[in-house]
């Protein structure tokens, strides 16, 4: 049976009119809308959808807060500190509202499908005019219509677990598009918080999904980007025969020269077919991110993670036996409540013994509603701290081997955007993922080329085009 419920034509024909009504109150003043993204690509992927909005009612893009008219956060509740910088940023406002008290200051996001932040906005920050949730994202005309029309604040954190097809979209030039395929989680890892603020697992249909992929070739992009916060349980709500890796195939065989990527997987759910699908798919990017938080097998218990240490070796084996070349990524988090130097030594021996090529790590931070956040905790601050230290000196080591070993080797790389020196004056990305600066004649962004790899660091390849 299919479970999700999509927002209905007319639901969304009234927010075009609507749509309509804005563009009639900004036509021949020349407003301009600035945009801040936080977080994940999740919500930058949102952002284009409310920069597509923003552009069909007659606003033009700003880079310049200053200058705006309309500003906009979509914001971050993962950490403490991505809630902290959007709330200093809200608050470096007040100055510019009282210089212009015409301005429209909006916070969206995951931030705003908290109660907690809802109120302390309410309380504590009066220059924010509009707020509304990751649930109402597609109302966004109607609630800007309200406060053009006189209404002071508006705040709408309400809404359903469901899926607004057919939104505008303003995609950022160049060659990458975000591509989103789910929303929500249903995973519930104890210290996360995206599942309370993004709803459950919704999936898009496969032909939707298709045709968007399919409009973005023949735009130009090469790099298309599927999002989901785990895709592989894509496509259960959807009550048809579907699953990631059948999608995969899918979008695979749609023509064009493009690259492929995906993120994010779960190792509950990433099985062999997943990796038999990657390695039969000559469009799907040899790269794969596979977050495993740690390597106790106690705390990913009290993670609520669902697999082990030694279950994450094996899939990594797996792929790798099926796709010798791929680039490997993961997150971790370091010092969760209750970890323990053992524990902890057991996420450096993973580290060390599967070599991945780049990690993002995270000191853990407590997340009011979760079950985490009332976990008896031993570890000091301090302790937490060179543990995080320990682990980026392993993986300097590691990244510094593994980057060298790619000195002299001829590759294809997607150029992406300008660098900053003279030398190198592109950015570019491998198959993998990996970030090269590129030189030579006749480059330009968007394109593929074939190239060779001078020199290494930590950070970046160095390339010249052959
Ligand atoms: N859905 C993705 C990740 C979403 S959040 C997945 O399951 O992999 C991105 C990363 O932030 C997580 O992988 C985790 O490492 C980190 N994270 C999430 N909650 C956190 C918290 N409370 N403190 C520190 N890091 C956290
Ligand atoms: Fe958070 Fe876990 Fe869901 Fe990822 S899978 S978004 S870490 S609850
Ligand atoms: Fe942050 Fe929301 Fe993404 S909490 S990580 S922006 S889903």
């Amino acid at each position: 049976m299919n479970t999700t419920a999509t927002v209905s034509e007319e639901q969304l024909n009234d927010q075009f009119t609507y749509i309509d009504a804005v563009a009639s109150l900004v036509r021949d003043k020349r407003l301009r809308a600035y945009t801040h993204t936080f977080g994940c690509q999740q919500n930058e992927a949102d952002t284009e959808h409310i920069r597509g909005m923003l552009h069909e009612m007659g606003y033009e893009m700003t880079d310049d807060v200053n200058e705006a008219d309309f500003i906009l956060f979509n914001t971050c509740a993962v950490r403490e500190h991505a809630e902290d910088r959007a709330f200093g940023n809200i608050g470096s406002l007040s100055h510019l509202k009282k210089r212009k008290p015409d301005v429209i200051i909006a916070l969206c996001g995951c931030m705003a499908q908290q109660e907690k932040n809802v109120e302390k906005i309410k309380k504590s920050y009066p220059q924010v005019s509009l707020m509304f949730g990751t649930h109402a994202l597609w109302r966004f005309p109607s609630l800007l219509y309200r406060v053009m029309s006189g209404e002071k604040r508006v705040f709408d954190i309400g809404g359903e677990d469901d899926i607004a097809e057919g939104l505008p979209i303003l995609r950022a030039d160049g060659a990458k598009a975000w591509l989103s395929i789910m929303y929500g989680c249903n995973n519930f890892c104890t210290y996360c918080i995206v599942p309370y603020v993004r709803g459950r697992e919704r999936s898009r249909r496969p032909e939707e999904i298709e045709n968007e992929l399919r409009g973005l070739v023949a735009s130009g992009y090469k790099e298309i980007t599927l999002l989901g916060q785990n895709v592989n349980s894509y496509g259960k709500d959807l009550g048809i025969d579907v699953d990631f890796a059948d999608l995969l195939r899918r979008l695979n065989a749609v023509p064009g020269d493009f690259w492929l990527r995906f993120m994010t997987s779960h190792p509950k759910d990433a099985s062999p077919k997943l990796f038999d699908t990657m390695a039969a798919c000559e469009k799907v990017a040899r790269q794969l991110h596979l977050p495993f938080q740690s390597g106790s097998d106690e705390i990913l218990r009290r993670m609520n993670r669902h697999y082990t240490a030694d279950s994450y070796k094996k899939l990594i084996a797996y792929a790798r036996e099926k796709m010798p070349d791929i680039t490997l990524s993961s997150d971790i988090i370091v010092g969760f409540p209750g970890e323990t130097e053992e524990d902890f030594e057991q996420t450096l021996r993973l580290v060390e013994d599967t070599r991945f090529d780049l990690l993002f790590t995270f000191l853990y931070s407590p997340r009011s509603g979760t079950p985490a956040a009332s976990y008896p905790d031993n570890a000091t601050t301090a302790q937490k701290q060179a543990r995080f230290e320990r682990l980026l000196r392993l993986q300097d080591g590691i990244v510094a081997e593994r980057q060298a070993a790619y000195q002299g080797r001829r590759m294809r790389l997607l150029i992406d955007g300008a660098a900053k020196g003279p030398d190198y004056p592109f950015t570019a990305r491998t198959e993998g993922n990996l970030l090269v600066c590129v030189r030579g004649k006749g480059l330009s962004v968007g394109e593929f080329v074939e190239a060779e790899i001078e020199k290494t660091t930590l950070r970046c390849l160095y390339a010249r085009k052959l």
